[in-house]
């Protein structure tokens, strides 16, 4: 069994991005892997962080996991939350998403409806080992995505919040495309910030992750001991 990783500006410097890098091509572009021992990892916004979220190519990302042997995907995700309760700090594993725009999907030819699922145990797996670590991490909810780059608009916040606990601009994409290829996925979500609107202070995007950067260490012991639970699988 592989464990597959795909993750943004919260791994950046995590010891995944130390692995064995290589350049890959596939029929759908170019991608930066990392591999390790026993795990796979797409940085899915490239080397520095540079590729914004709206010109990922998700389709190439998740091939190449595919085509490494991972049969078992964890997305990791930066979002707001759409709660005053789930706080900036906290951790959420949602179980259901929403993404009603840009749907991507490997099946342009072939008349194929796949129904989306989210893998239950992996989710389970995650939550009990953040709660070995002592970190507040929310079980379930729904991921609402949004296209980006820009953040939301308050008013769009207002409705978003009716729907969904969480947002962001990657999760949906990468977890359709998974489910195409038949790999088992979940996800866990970093909350860095209220959604726009959400409380009284301004949201600023670059001020969210200067403070979201700092204590990432419990973020990367926790895939550590997923990657560990797995093997299990
Ligand atoms: N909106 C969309 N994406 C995000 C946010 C947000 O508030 N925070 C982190 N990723």
């Amino acid at each position: 069994m592989v464990a597959g990783l795909i993750g943004g500006t919260s791994l950046l410097n995590s010891r995944y991005m130390k692995g064995k890098s290589r350049d890959m091509e596939n029929k759908h572009g170019r991608v930066l892997v990392m591999k390790g021992e026993g795990w796979v990892y797409v940085p899915r916004h490239g080397w520095n962080g540079s590729i914004p979220p709206h010109r990922i190519n998700h389709k190439a990302n998740i091939v190449a996991l595919e085509s490494e042997g991972v049969s078992h995907l964890v997305g990791v995700y930066s979002v707001g939350s759409l709660r005053e309760e789930i706080k900036p700090g906290q951790l959420v594993v949602p179980d259901d998403y929403i993404s009603f725009w840009d749907i991507p999907t490997y099946f342009n030819r072939d008349v194929i409806h796949i129904t989306p699922v989210m893998d239950k145990d992996m989710g389970r797996l995650m939550v009990e080992k953040a709660g070995e670590l002592g970190l507040e991490v929310v079980s379930g909810g729904t991921y609402f995505q949004t296209t980006g780059p820009r953040l939301e608009t308050r008013a769009e916040i207002r409705f978003l919040r009716d729907y969904a606990e969480v947002v962001g601009m990657t999760m949906a994409s990468e977890a359709t495309l998974a489910c195409e290829l038949g790999l088992r996925y979940a996800a866990l979500c970093t909350v860095d910030n209220y959604a726009h609107g959400l409380v009284d202070e301004e949201l600023d995007y670059v001020d969210v992750m200067g403070k979201a950067s700092t204590g990432r260490d419990s973020l990367h012991e926790l895939l550590d001991l997923v990657v560990e639970g797995l093997k299990c699988f």
